[in-house]
């Protein structure tokens, strides 16, 4: 009996094409976010908006919160609004990330920095608009929604931003660079806020918007935290592995910086093992929901064989 499900199970996996649903869901997302913004007076800082959001990326933020959604019953037009949202505020965190007074970064996505191209000025304020506009654009843009789940998706929206999520990340990020014994608990309290949070939110809000009751929301929490440090593990492993044409941005820098990453506590080889545990609780999460989430199961798959 065992036996037959976990073949089944390997025949589901094997049988859902993710590379096929990946670039059919970008094109949608990317398409949306294309329509979402047009250049207007002031045009140099919709230009610089519009230059970072549409410079390519996976996709992966806004492609999970359409497929929690979708998992739990609702339709494009009730996610696309805050899928679109998750990758403005993305792409705003990288902005900011990759400033002189942060990163100091001169590429992204394989393309200059926003700063290289506009200057600093203008990729702040770039970035401030792309944050305001993504609020904005859910409030506004999102279909089908009872207001009630629309207002708990902008509030759980808000929290993975803030000081309690990516920001909080990125000041004991900023606080911990140089310092020679930073913690595995610190590391941990970076990545689960700096990256994780924001991942989080794409699978949560997906699934509040779709009507997911607080189990199904509870549970579908704890896949996207897991994927999210997984994901994280592995971004520390490609620093070291991969090359800069594979990064689209310049590869080696936590070496070069002296962060702490997850390879440099454990080690290259237990880090991959570490992240594929990751990867496995993460799916043992979905099993309630059956084949519908097989393209969930196969997003936290293709975390740990990622190359960029
Ligand atoms: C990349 O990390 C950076 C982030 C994931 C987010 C950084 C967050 C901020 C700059 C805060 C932005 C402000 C708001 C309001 C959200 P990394 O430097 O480790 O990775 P990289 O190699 O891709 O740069
Ligand atoms: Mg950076």
């Amino acid at each position: 009996m065992t036996d037959t499900n976990e073949q089944t199970t390997v025949v589901r996996e094997t049988a859902f094409d993710l590379s096929a649903y990946l670039t059919r869901q970008k094109a949608r997302v990317e398409a949306a976010l294309d329509a979402s913004i047009t250049v207007t007076y002031p045009e140099k800082i919709y230009e610089s908006m519009r230059y970072s959001l549409m410079a390519g990326g996976k996709r992966l933020r806004p492609i999970l919160c359409l497929a929690t959604c979708e998992l739990l019953g609702g339709t494009e037009p009730m996610a696309m609004p805050t899928a679109c949202a998750l990758e403005m505020i993305h792409t705003m965190s990288l902005i900011h990330d990759d400033l002189p007074a942060m990163d100091n970064d001169d590429y992204r996505r394989g393309k200059l920095t926003n700063h290289k191209v506009y200057g600093e000025e203008i990729a702040i304020l770039a970035g401030d608009g792309l944050l305001a506009y993504a609020f904005e654009f859910v409030a506004r843009e999102t279909r089908d929604v009872p207001p009630q789940r629309v207002l708990e998706a902008i509030a759980r929206l808000g929290r993975a931003v803030g000081a309690a999520g990516l920001v909080g990340g990125q000041v004991v990020d900023l606080e911990s660079e140089g310092s020679p014994d930073v913690s595995e608990r610190t590391l941990t309290y970076i990545h689960t806020h700096k990256t994780g949070a924001l991942l989080e939110a794409c699978v949560v809000c997906g699934a509040i918007l779709a009507g997911a009751s607080p189990e199904q929301v509870e549970r579908l929490s704890r896949y996207a935290q897991n994927i999210g440090l997984a994901f994280q593990i592995v971004d520390d492993i490609l620093d070291i592995t991969a090359t800069q044409e594979e990064l689209g941005k310049t590869a080696g820098k936590d070496l070069q910086a002296n962060k702490a990453t997850y390879p440099s506590l454990w080690g290259l080889e237990e880090s991959r093992r570490q992240a594929q545990r990751l990867v496995e609780q993460a799916k043992a999460e979905l099993a309630p929901f059956g084949e519908g989430a097989a393209p969930l199961s196969a997003i936290a798959d293709f975390i740990t064989r990622r190359t960029n």
